[in-house]
């Protein structure tokens, strides 16, 4: 079998990165050009798939389903519309087209590609069903800043910023904490920092990658704030053990 080949009757979750179509994998690329059916998701509040934006030069004959999903935390709901996505997808494969559903970041992160891969293993065999890495928001964020996310034993936290009280926790889990979705109450995100003394130690990036809209913020310490959107990437420097003190010593 030829992974790098769109077979026929195979569904794909294919992540795209963070949005710059320059950091697709060229696997990534073929699959997206060979397809027969692109799904793209996008949330009902907004008015774009940034996932089908980022992939535009990879768009000829392929047709594209764009699949409208709500943005809410009731299971039931998020299931049986995952389960509708399912049935058309599984439909689709059986009549042997290739379906490729492109995610941004990678698909196994705070994705809805989950969502639709856990619907789908209920009526596609396993053979059938790939998931195909992305380069993910948060190692975007961190290249953007030449920072070193982990040395020698230090712990890496990835979490959601959407529960201020589970970020406080987590200040005390890890060496390097990265918060996806960190624009939801950034004044309550920059006080708490702010009050653990670690302004200075967290950089974010918002909409990387994304033209004129990209923010890139070094030191949150000397930042004038501004309102940023649901695309924000947060990395907090809590604490290098071992490098920091080999040097300072
Ligand atoms: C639904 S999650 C998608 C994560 C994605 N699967 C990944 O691996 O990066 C959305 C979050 O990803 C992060 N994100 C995605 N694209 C981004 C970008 N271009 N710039 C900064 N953050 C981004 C933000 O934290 C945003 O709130």
């Amino acid at each position: 079998m030829d992974i790098n080949k769109t077979q026929a009757g195979h569904f794909y979750a294919v992540g795209v990165g963070p949005g710059d179509p320059d950091l697709l994998t060229l696997r990534a690329a073929r699959l997206i050009k060979d397809a027969d059916v692109i799904l793209a998701p996008q949330s009902k509040k907004s008015k774009t798939s940034l996932a089908l934006q980022a992939i535009a030069p990879l768009v000829g004959d392929q047709e594209v389903v764009i699949s409208q999903y709500p943005m809410t935390r009731d299971n039931s709901k998020t299931r049986e519309r995952w389960g509708l996505l399912a049935d058309d997808v599984s439909d689709r494969c059986r009549r042997g087209q290739s379906v490729v559903q492109v995610t941004l970041g990678d698909p196994l992160i705070f994705a809805t590609s989950s969502y639709l891969m856990e619907a789908l293993a209920e009526q596609m065999p396993t053979e059938k069903l790939h998931v195909e890495p992305g380069i993910s928001a948060f190692q975007m964020t961190a290249s953007c800043f030449n920072d070193a996310l982990t040395l020698q034993e230090d712990r890496l936290l990835l979490m959601s910023a959407t529960d201020l009280l589970a970020v406080e926790n987590a200040l005390e889990q890890c060496e390097t904490l990265v918060l996806f979705k960190a624009a939801g109450d950034l004044p309550g995100l920059l006080t708490l920092l702010e009050r653990h003394n670690l302004l200075h130690r967290a950089k974010l990036v918002s909409a990387g990658g994304q033209g004129e809209h990209e923010v890139r913020v070094a030191d949150l310490s000397r930042w004038q704030r501004l309102d940023l959107g649901y695309m924000t990437t947060m990395i907090i420097h809590i604490g290098k053990r071992g490098w920091h003190e080999d040097v300072a010593s």
